[in-house]
């Protein structure tokens, strides 16, 4: 099938490469002409495994086109995705304008029936507007074209996202058109056959199916968070009570781990606009309120052993961190819980010297060059002239490091563990001092 796709961002360049692959002619738009003739040229702006080699073998053989030229990507498909930023506007609310701007400019190309489908995580009542944006335009010219405007969520996650996107769990089409259903049950159909995981609903629950699902993994998080820091003060090991809880199926294993709070472009950004659209409605979504807050505090908890640890001051002291990137196998530092540790740190007189095995251009591409931060080569490295070490993200190459290689670079033998990557025990037979989250003995 023909298809058009608004946005090379995360979720548009993935879906784009993967509807490519499934044997679709797809065209993908950005107003960013740099980023097109990257594109064009199968450079990749993200990190992402997977997605590099399926772009090139599919650009290569004409089935996935970049442009800047939305009047020639319209006129191409019958079936437009929206897939352009929704960052959070200063009062938390998603800022629709580069979706906005993207059903205008749809509605002054179209020349014969499509179904416009929003993939953004836009707030319920996003498919009206683009609904109006576009006839709007229509209207202006005169134009009696008919359209369809269609929700059809993304649950991909950030380094799993080709494999997410390959092998959807479910594929939410929110839709009251037999048309537009039909021709997305024909787009998926690839995807869906061992068994069909379509659900079609109508329009807004589709848009609040998707931020009720990022809003629940998030309190799962903050639940397990709060959990923990329970833990800490009634000398009980969150670890055990996370595997003894899991095993029930109703909570289950996933998403509970406690850490220093959910980071990401999505979280974040998602319950706060959650929390705003039931303010807007009248209804004061107080769980959502005490997720954000939870969260917040969690990104502190490092911050406060670190000081602790030190007596209360950590001016002079040098801090080893390795990880940045807001989880692994990604480079994305968005919200990312290193950036808050660093900058209290910066703050309090300290300096950082960080690996990660990603996101080390993005953190000098936000913070530049500066005295206080050193980025190194290996995450050894980092521990030369450090006090003390904290692990910030729990890449796989972090899992077994040589605690006593570790011990004998330190100046002070201590592990702020901020992702319970190790066994306490572990960690002190190698005469190291240790701290984690929610650990009885951190307190
Ligand atoms: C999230 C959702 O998981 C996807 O389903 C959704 O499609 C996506 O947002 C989106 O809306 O586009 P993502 O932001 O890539 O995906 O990251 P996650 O893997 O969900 O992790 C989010 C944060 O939660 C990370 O900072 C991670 O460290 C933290 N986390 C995750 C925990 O602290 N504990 C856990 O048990 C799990």
């Amino acid at each position: 099938m023909k298809v058009t796709i608004f946005g090379t961002g995360y979720v548009g360049l993935v879906t784009g490469a993967c509807l490519a692959e499934m044997g679709n002619h797809v065209v993908c738009v950005d107003i960013d002409e740099s980023k097109v003739a990257r594109l064009g040229r199968g450079e990749i702006p993200i990190f992402e495994p997977g997605l590099e080699p399926i772009v090139r073998r599919n650009h290569a053989n004409g089935q996935l086109e970049f442009t800047t030229d939305a009047a020639a990507a319209v006129a191409h498909a019958q079936i437009i995705f929206i897939a352009v930023g929704t960052p959070p506007d200063e009062d938390g609310s998603a800022d629709l304008q580069y979706v906005l701007s993207v059903a205008r400019s749809i509605g002054r190309h179209l020349d014969r029936y499509a179904v416009i489908v929003n993939k953004s995580t836009v707030p319920v009542g996003t498919a009206d507007r683009v609904r109006v944006a576009v006839a709007a335009e229509l209207a202006a010219r005169g134009a009696a074209i008919d359209f369809d405007v269609a929700s059809n969520p993304e649950f991909l996650k950030e380094g799993d996202a080709v494999e997410d996107c390959l092998r959807p769990d479910r594929i939410v089409i929110g839709s009251s058109s037999e048309r537009a259903i039909g021709l997305l049950r024909k787009l998926y159909a690839p995807f869906n056959r061992s068994h069909d995981r379509t659900v079609v609903m109508d329009v807004r629950s589709a848009e609040l199916t998707k931020y009720a699902a990022n809003a629940m993994l998030a309190t799962k998080i903050s639940f397990m968070n709060e959990i923990a820091n329970i833990a800490e003060r009634v000398g009980a090991d969150v670890e055990w009570v996370r595997q003894g809880i899991g095993s029930d199926p109703r909570i289950g294993y996933h998403f509970i781990y406690p850490g220093m709070g959910y980071g990401g472009s999505c979280f974040p950004k998602d319950v706060q606009a959650l929390e705003r659209t039931a303010r807007d409605v009248g209804y004061n979504a107080r769980l959502l309120g005490a997720v954000e807050a939870v969260n917040g505090d969690q990104k502190m908890k490092l911050f406060e052993f670190i000081q602790r640890h030190f007596d209360g001051s950590v001016r002079g002291r040098t801090i080893a961190l390795w990880g940045l990137a807001f989880k692994p196998n990604t480079d994305d530092m968005r919200e990312a819980s290193s950036r808050r540790l660093m900058e209290v740190l910066w703050e309090a007189g300290a300096k950082v010297r960080a690996f990660d095995p990603e996101a080390r251009e993005e953190t000098r591409r936000l913070y530049g060059e500066r005295s206080d931060l050193v980025l190194c080569d290996s995450a050894y490295q980092t521990l030369d002239g450090a006090d003390a070490l904290a692990i910030i993200t729990e890449w796989k190459a972090f899992r077994s490091p040589d605690f006593a290689r570790i011990r004998a670079m330190l100046k002070e033998p201590v592990i702020f563990d901020g992702r319970n990557m190790y066994e306490p025990q572990v960690v002190e037979e190698a005469g190291l001092a240790y701290y984690g989250i929610g650990r009885g003995r951190s307190v």
